[in-house]
């Protein structure tokens, strides 16, 4: 079974053929992405308008791509996968369009895929898969939660951000530093030659007793720095970046090895964009070794949006018998979507 992923939920559009046949994880034949980081980057951040032409412009020549890539014809192609939410809606419906068009002019069934559940399952496609259960980390620009994860569908929220997400707390402490869009890199690039004692900043609801988090106080927090320093913020940015990220970094490593203790479970995965930051990696591999717990990451080039991992969930979920692709060929996106609300 050949399972086509398009994913365009934001400001990358990705796409990817995994096969999903028998019982083992989808197996990934090809893939193709395009950012368009370059083209949002002299408004500083995404602009959806744009985002969605774009998106249009790039899928089919991906598709293409992926295709040649796979040495396959696109009737060799049996479920067509898209994410159907969340993310933004015109985005969403050039993903939803282009596969249902697709599918359908190939007499084949479509199915609408949840991005997070994409981010969540993106660890299987790395060279050390995962085995359920975990407690999954989820840190992407939109989102931060801790998942227990019994099974692929099997999800159950232990905390979530009551504000801002972690990689939305990178990207705006980015922007007041001056930094270009989107920040979170850049922030933990220029972080690397800094003092990350140098500025006491808030670490919200570290001790609140639960799994929750709370970011938006931090970028108000490095606001006032940012102020304070004035003219000399050039000679301390570095410093700053530093402070913010280890800020963020902690409170990310506490309460996911709480989790853990909470749980009782042995096994960490961490996904969605901000799971590519180098700190967080270091201390979390730190942490968990000496606690044996095993931490799963993402390839790197996986941990931000793409194809793959639309298309490996769309397959692993078909696998379950979880999913039921159909041919209406009628589609609604979700922009805003829980995954919570897809447990099984
Ligand atoms: O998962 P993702 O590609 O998109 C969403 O679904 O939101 O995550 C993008 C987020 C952005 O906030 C970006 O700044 C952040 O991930 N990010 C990073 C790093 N790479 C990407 N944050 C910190 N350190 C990084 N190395
Ligand atoms: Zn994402």
């Amino acid at each position: 079974m050949r399972v086509l992923g398009i994913e365009s939920s934001c400001d990358e559009t990705g796409v990817a053929l995994v096969d999903a046949s028998g019982a083992g994880v989808p197996r990934l034949l090809g893939q193709a992405l395009h950012s368009q980081i370059a083209m949002h980057q002299a408004y500083g951040g995404v602009v959806p308008e744009l985002a969605s032409r774009d998106h249009i412009r790039r899928v089919l020549p991906l598709l293409s791509e992926v295709l040649a890539q796979a040495q396959c014809q696109l009737s060799a192609i049996d479920v067509v996968a898209y994410t159907r939410g969340p993310g933004l809606a015109g985005a969403l419906l050039v993903g939803a369009g282009v596969a249902c068009a697709l599918a359908a002019s190939l007499g084949r069934p479509a199915l609408g895929v949840h991005h997070l559940e994409g981010h969540l399952l993106s660890p299987f496609l790395s060279a050390d898969p995962p085995e359920f259960p975990f407690v999954a980390l989820l840190v992407s620009g939109g989102h931060t939660q801790l998942m227990r994860v019994e099974g692929v569908g099997r999800y159950e929220l232990l905390g979530e951000t009551i504000d801002d997400a972690a990689g939305e707390a990178f990207d705006k402490s980015a922007k007041l530093l001056g930094l270009p869009y989107p920040g979170g890199p850049h922030l933990a690039r220029l972080a690397e030659g800094g003092d990350a004692q140098a500025f006491k900043l808030p670490r919200p609801l570290l001790h609140s007793g639960d799994l929750d988090f709370s970011f938006a106080g931090l970028k108000t927090a490095v606001l006032t720095q940012v102020q304070k320093l004035g003219d000399a913020l050039e000679a301390r940015k570095s410093d700053l970046a530093a402070s913010t990220q280890a800020a963020i970094v902690e409170v990310l490593l506490k309460k996911s090895l709480k989790a853990l203790a909470q749980t009782g479970l042995d096994r960490l995965v961490v996904a969605g964009g901000v799971g590519a930051n180098a700190m967080l990696r270091r201390q979390l591999d730190a942490a968990c070794r000496a606690q044996g717990v095993r931490v799963h990451y993402p390839e790197l080039a996986l941990c931000t949006d793409n194809g793959a991992m639309i298309a490996l969930a769309a397959g692993m979920r078909l696998q379950a018998g979880l999913a039921v692709p159909d041919r209406r060929y009628s589609f609604e996106v979700r922009p805003r979507w829980g995954l919570a609300e897809m447990a099984a």
